[in-house]
């Protein structure tokens, strides 16, 4: 009978062979926790199609981020619903806009949190676009100070990392060079660089109260179909400034998060998003999957793909979930 030389079930007999031979870990470290604020005095809206995270007013904010860092998660990323939304996204880089006043209370209560902010247009305008529409257009150039305003004005609000998600061109560069002429030259940007036009987002446009009124986001999202143009637009955004770069969604595509992480040399963060929560939720309530079991092991298949940085809505039970198991 023919024995082989290697038997990969050796290394694999106990718990301690196979820690001694793991190749990836999760650390709570690696997560950021998104979060979505909402003006009013005692708001706690729960989201339907994604069960466990809510539109939080303010004070509501600082508790849950409080709940948050004391699980061992460092950062959380801020979308903001705008009380009123026009043409001009004015809520978007308005001193008192929503995400700009949940930054100062949030610095302020908790000053060792790292607190990161999307910049958008889409949460703040009145047609859901990313960009100025004109007709059915959305129009890149004039999108960009739009966006530098409101990167701006959430720098003098403190905030700790811009996060461009809109995906015009140039945007990288004209935030970057925004924030240096205003003395932000420290401040960094974590760029969605690599971002599909996704049907995985339709929970979020709940959250955040962001679905486009007409048409949809093809003429600036990237297409699923395509690879070597993630990478490309991953390089461009470096060439502007960017420190990170990201892939979102995360699970259709780890390829890409391989390939930026092998490719580019930077730090890579992944968005687990919306729908890919939702999905996970919805099994699990039904009790068809094994929700800690499946969430942990997604994670670290974001993480072995090649992610530095995880943006998701588990954070919170995946950072609970790892201190129990590390201390059994
Ligand atoms: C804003 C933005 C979106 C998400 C993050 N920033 C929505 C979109 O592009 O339509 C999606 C996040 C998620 O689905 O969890 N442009």
């Amino acid at each position: 009978m023919y024995f082989p030389q290697y038997r990969p079930r050796r290394m694999r007999q106990s718990e301690t062979l196979r820690g001694l031979v793991r190749e990836n870990r999760l650390h709570p470290d690696s997560f950021v926790y998104p979060m979505f604020a909402i003006h009013g005095e005692d708001v706690r809206n729960p989201v339907a199609s994604m069960p466990g995270v809510f539109q939080l007013s303010i004070n509501h904010l600082v508790e849950e981020a409080r709940e948050v860092a004391e699980l061992g998660v460092k950062s959380v990323i801020l979308f903001g619903i705008p009380e009123q939304k026009d043409e001009a996204a004015s809520g978007a880089y308005d001193p008192e806009g929503i995400v700009q006043m949940a930054t100062r209370a949030l610095k302020q209560e908790l000053p060792e949190l790292t607190v990161m902010a999307d910049v958008c247009l889409c949460e703040y305008m009145s047609h859901g676009h990313c960009g100025v529409v004109q007709g059915d257009k959305v129009l890149n150039d004039v999108s960009l100070e739009l966006l530098a305003n409101a990167a701006v004005s959430l720098a003098h609000a403190g905030i700790d990392v811009v996060a461009p998600s809109d995906m015009m061109d140039g945007r990288v560069g004209a935030i970057r060079s925004a924030l240096d002429q205003e003395g932000h030259t420290e401040l960094p940007i974590m760029s969605y660089s690599t971002k599909y036009a996704s049907a995985f987002y339709g929970p979020f446009r709940d959250a955040a109260e962001s679905p486009p009124a007409f048409g949809d986001r093809r003429s600036y999202q990237m297409d699923p179909a395509n690879s070597d143009e993630g990478v490309r637009e991953a390089l461009i955004d470096i060439e502007e400034g960017a420190d990170v770069v990201m892939v979102k969604p995360a699970l259709p595509y780890l390829d890409l998060i391989y390939r930026l992480k092998t490719e580019t040399h930077y730090p890579v963060a992944a968005y687990n998003v919306s729908g890919e929560y939702a999905m996970v939720k919805a099994a699990a309530e039904k009790g068809w999957i094994d929700e800690k079991a499946v969430v942990l092991e997604t994670l670290l298949g974001i993480k072995r793909a090649g992610a530095d940085i995880i943006i998701t809505y588990h954070a919170k039970d995946a950072a609970r979930w790892l201190a129990e198991e590390s201390s059994t």
